[in-house]
């Protein structure tokens, strides 16, 4: 039990002063809660996707993963703009680090339904954004307010994606993070996306073949050896690229659960970025506090999900309302 205290106390000093963080998040300055009903843009346009996300979860449970990923992508390049939904030679889904990105379809769905009740009412950022709420939601994890009211860029740029590799080391990350305004709590805690979800061996396979310690705590070794067995070494050109789940104990599962972090605890992480949690002293005791207790996992991932989601957004004038998420209008008209 006193052990418990400690990490309390960093936990208050890295600010989940409110407890209640799920009910009584600070409002981003620019965007407004239920902004669409409140200003009767689109009464139900929350309802209408929560629906949505709700029908194809039923066919494909991958959704959460898929969209904690895109909402990420999105919102660390260049702002919550929906810049990651347009296509384009040259677009941000055209990056490397974007390679497998999925839920598109997910929300050109949404989008779809929505244009044919409110036209041109709701953005594709807010949907991004309400939707991977719902879904984190449906997975287990916490509901919590989505500030609305984003506005759609109208630029995408593959050069502009800087998303760092798996490998990263956590200081590193870190610097990241704070780069757009987030601290060491929120990479703690918005790394527990990889609970589901999936990865290609290729991101892990410096851990697996020639890790020589430089990536910090090696991997536990249970765990190499049924790795290597599900990541086999690349010899032959063409081998494909295998699919691993980044946490095998939850990700067939498709639920948020509390052994991502265990598992950290036990050098069990699969991607090098996870098992450097345990190097950091902050990053290994809030590891350790949502090892222990998910709730707190829960209410902090309401808040950082609501602080990534204000991330450099467009509102009031700028941008504009796509008609469809992957073209700007003016491009949308052209044909
Ligand atoms: C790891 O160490 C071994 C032996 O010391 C060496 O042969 C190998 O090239 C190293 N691998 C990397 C990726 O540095
Ligand atoms: C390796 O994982 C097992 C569970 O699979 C655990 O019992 C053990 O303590 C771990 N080893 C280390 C060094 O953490």
């Amino acid at each position: 039990m006193a052990m418990f205290f400690p990490v309390l106390a960093i936990a208050l000093s890295l600010c989940i002063s409110n407890v209640d963080a799920a009910t009584s998040l600070p409002q981003p300055v620019k965007l407004e809660w239920h902004y669409y009903k409140v200003h009767n843009i689109c009464h139900d346009a929350e309802v209408y996707i929560r629906h949505q996300v709700e029908l194809m979860m039923k066919t494909d449970k991958y959704i959460t993963a898929k969209l904690l990923r895109l909402a990420y992508s999105d919102c660390f390049v260049s702002g919550c703009d929906a810049s990651i939904l347009l296509d384009g030679p040259d677009s941000e889904k055209t990056a490397p680090q974007n390679r497998g990105l999925g839920g598109f379809v997910v929300i050109d769905k949404i989008k779809t339904v929505l244009e044919s009740r409110c036209k041109g009412k709701v953005s594709c950022a807010d949907i991004l954004q309400l939707a991977t709420r719902d879904a984190v939601h449906m997975a287990g994890g916490p509901s919590y307010p989505v500030f609305t009211g984003r506005r759609d860029g109208m630029t995408s740029k593959a050069s502009s994606v800087d998303l760092p590799s798996p490998s990263i080391s956590w200081q590193n990350a870190l610097k990241y993070f704070k780069s757009r305004g987030l601290d060491v709590l929120d990479m703690v805690t918005l790394l527990g996306a990889h609970s589901i979800g999936k990865t290609h061996c290729r991101q892990v396979e410096d851990r697996l073949y020639n890790n020589n310690n430089t990536l910090g705590p090696s991997m536990n070794a249970t765990s190499l050896a049924e790795m290597r067995k599900l990541c086999p070494p690349r010899v032959r050109k063409g081998q494909s690229d295998l699919l691993v789940f980044l946490n095998p104990e939850s990700g067939s599962s498709y639920k948020l659960t509390k052994s991502y972090y265990s598992r950290i605890l036990t050098h069990e992480a699969v991607l090098g970025i996870d098992q450097q949690l345990l190097l950091g002293e902050d990053t290994k005791t809030i590891t350790q506090e949502f090892a222990a207790d998910f709730e707190d996992f829960r209410k902090s991932l309401a808040l950082s999900m609501s602080r990534m989601g204000s991330i450099s957004v467009l509102t009031g004038q700028q941008g504009e309302i796509r008609e469809n998420c992957q073209v700007t209008n003016a491009n949308l008209h052209k044909y």
